[in-house]
């Protein structure tokens, strides 16, 4: 029997209307729009509207996603949502999303892994698919990192942005995702988080004191910069690939000069990287969707193409998804 391989047949993203730019920020904190553009490459981000949360974000991007798959809502027989930011504590974001789309009686879950969320949900709807337990994925990332993010620290509120991206995947003969490769290290839980939770409790009258990110941006960055290196020679061993076999570089948009140091470690020129950093900020686990959805919708991405997907985030987490377009 031939192998099975999830394919990505339709890709849609969301973003909140409202820009704020840097400039704007220079009014909030002690910043400067030549700052932020040296150290991290964003120009601007877009703010989720007061109420407007991240099943909102996501539900449009979903629906647009399967719009462009032709595939109906009862059809998806997973649904998988990358998020760090919730709607509530539960039911899960997956399965507010779930009834509102129409996806019948599905299976739905959130998966928390940071930035890489995207890629982890990749991840197991991949291994779902070629087990042949599931035909029809909606996997989808979406974030409001807006709501937990200290407007008084310049140092991480100046990173982060809204967003939501959605792929359709679907069982197909026909490669497809080639391979995906997923890790964790929780000893750097303490350089990257937000450190408050159900369990350990939030402080006494001060609702959501502690809800807010925090970031040793530059030990972070060293890591992030040698573990993308790492997996994505992984990932190339992985397939028997090389460097120039990769038609495009779709990574997670934290700072252009780490997308850089990944392009340069697969030689690969920077027309040949999708960045949306300096529109979009940071948008944790939506940042790769939102990129691919992009590079799709723009017609940078041709089919038989070898994307690169990759993410990094606290965790420490971090992935990659090499896959035929
Ligand atoms: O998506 C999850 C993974 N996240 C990441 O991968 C992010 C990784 N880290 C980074 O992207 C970078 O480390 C940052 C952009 C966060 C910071 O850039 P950096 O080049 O590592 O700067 P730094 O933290 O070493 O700070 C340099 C200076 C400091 O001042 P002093 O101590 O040299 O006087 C900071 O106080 O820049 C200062 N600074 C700022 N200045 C103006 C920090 N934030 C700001 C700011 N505006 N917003």
């Amino acid at each position: 029997m031939s192998k099975t391989y999830a394919r990505i047949i339709g890709t849609g993203s969301y973003l909140p209307e409202k820009v704020m730019t840097n400039h704007e920020l220079e009014q909030i904190v002690d910043t400067t729009d030549a700052w932020i553009q040296e150290r991290t490459g964003i120009r601007e981000r877009r703010i989720a509207a007061e109420g407007q949360t991240t099943a909102d974000l996501a539900e449009q991007a979903a629906r647009i996603a399967l719009k462009e798959a032709g595939v109906a809502p009862e059809e998806v027989d997973l649904l998988i949502l990358g998020t760090t930011t919730p709607d509530i504590v539960f039911p899960s974001t997956a399965c507010l999303l779930q009834h509102r789309l129409g996806c019948g009686d599905c299976a739905a879950f959130d998966v928390n892994a940071a930035c890489s969320g995207f890629i982890y949900g990749l991840s197991i709807a991949n291994q779902y698919i070629q087990a042949g337990t599931a035909k029809t994925v909606l996997v989808i990332g979406a974030e409001t990192l807006s709501r937990m993010l200290d407007w008084n620290d310049r140092s991480t509120c100046v990173l982060f942005g809204d967003g939501a991206g959605a792929v359709v995947l679907r069982a197909d003969q026909t490669p497809g995702i080639l391979s995906t490769h997923i890790h964790a290290n929780g000893a750097y839980a303490d350089l990257l988080g937000a450190d408050v939770g159900v369990s350990r409790g939030f402080k006494e009258n001060e609702k959501n004191a502690g809800l807010r990110v925090h970031m040793r941006g530059n030990e972070v960055f060293k890591v992030a910069v040698r573990t993308l290196g790492r997996i994505v020679d992984e990932t190339l061993k992985a397939n028997d690939m090389t460097q120039s076999q990769i038609d495009w570089l779709i990574p997670h948009q934290a700072n252009l000069r780490i997308i850089q140091a990944t392009a340069k470690k697969l030689s690969m020129p920077m027309e040949r990287v999708i960045v949306t950093v300096d529109k979009h900020g940071n948008t944790s686990a939506a940042s790769v969707p939102l990129a691919l959805d992009e590079a799709v919708r723009g017609g940078s991405v041709k089919p038989g193409e070898h994307l690169l997907l990759e993410a990094f985030g606290g965790g420490f987490t971090w992935g990659s998804a090499l896959v035929r377009y």
